[in-house]
């Protein structure tokens, strides 16, 4: 089971990207906030980023196992916390705690939350009425289909519980996002492929052949040629085995396009088929709307 757990406020902001702004940002939490974030905290296993270790020095986890999230196998902040150990590849835990009866608390920060999003069972959200200065917002878990119910309200704000509906479209919605942020944002087609495509995986995009393998060469080709490439989904549907998803697609040095992918399920839950039809973002518009 793997559950993320973040603070955030109706603008969805949820950090600063310098300490000077961090700062600024404690100073006006509500004083209620650290009661709060220690009870939705405490789990017997974390994971945290490379740049937010500091959550994971709170007494609530003395005693919990430390994941620290981070690509340099010297993170020296891994040494200074108790049962605490460097994690070079998010995958590994994924595998290791989707599916499983053994709990995973994802505590920030926003690269962080936004690795597991897709993968998580649950979101504990501790939401704040006022504004908080800040300019990191992570609201991809608006669109993430989840149901969100307020389970408590606290002087300066309120929790909220995100869980997943039951049932095969749900999931399947949920597979068809994670194959598509693990392969486009992460540059991970392998893992991709790996975690949810089919032994067959019939593809109808004219420049990319049959099969798991030449989606993996395609994608490792455009991770090289594209750094910094990004897909965020604005609409999910799922009805049968088939997911659509509408997406906004931005490739670094080239055009932004409004795409809809369309994925064929097995009964397994596994993706065997693709289609999608793609839009460059035009400049100009009849209509103030956007394209989403
Ligand atoms: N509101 C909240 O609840 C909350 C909670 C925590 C943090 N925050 C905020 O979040 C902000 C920090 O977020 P951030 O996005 O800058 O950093 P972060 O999520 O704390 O850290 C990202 C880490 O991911 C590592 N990484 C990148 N790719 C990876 C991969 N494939 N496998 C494993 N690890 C990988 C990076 O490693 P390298 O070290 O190699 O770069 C980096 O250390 C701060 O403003 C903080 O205050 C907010």
């Amino acid at each position: 089971m793997i559950r993320l757990t973040f603070m955030t406020d109706a603008r969805r902001v949820i950090g600063a990207s310098t300490p000077e702004g961090n700062a600024r940002r404690f100073a006006l939490l509500p004083p209620a906030l650290p009661q709060v974030m220690s009870g939705l905290y405490a789990a017997a296993a974390v994971a945290v980023g490379g740049r937010s270790v500091a959550g994971a020095a709170q007494p609530v986890l003395s005693a919990s196992t430390k994941f620290i999230l981070t690509t340099d196998p010297d993170q020296a902040a891994a040494g200074e916390l108790a049962h605490a150990a460097v994690c070079a590849n998010y995958i590994d835990l994924i595998e290791r705690f989707r599916d499983s009866e053994e709990e995973l608390n994802v505590i920030g920060g926003l690269t962080v939350f936004r690795m597991f999003l897709h993968h998580a069972d649950r979101l504990d959200i501790a939401e704040t009425s006022a504004a908080v200065p800040g300019d990191l917002v992570f609201d991809d878990w608006v669109t993430a289909g989840f149901d969100v119910t307020v389970v408590d309200e606290w002087e300066g704000g309120r929790t909220l519980r995100a869980s997943r509906p039951e049932g095969a479209a749900a999931r399947n919605k949920r597979s068809a996002m994670a194959l598509y942020d693990v392969m486009f944002n992460w540059n991970r087609p392998r893992d991709a492929a790996r975690l949810f495509l089919g032994e067959e995986y019939r593809q109808h995009n004219p420049h990319v052949a049959d099969g798991p393998a030449a989606f993996v060469e395609y994608f490792e080709r455009m991770a090289g040629e594209y750094p910094g490439k990004r897909v965020t989904f604005k609409r999910a549907v799922a009805e049968g085995n088939l997911v659509a998803l509408h997406c906004h697609q931005h490739w670094p040095g080239d055009h932004d396009y409004a795409g809809i992918d369309f994925f064929r399920f097995d009964d397994a839950g596994r993706i065997v088929e693709h289609w999608d039809v793609l839009q460059v973002m035009p400049e100009r518009s009849a209509n103030p709307n956007g394209m989403f």
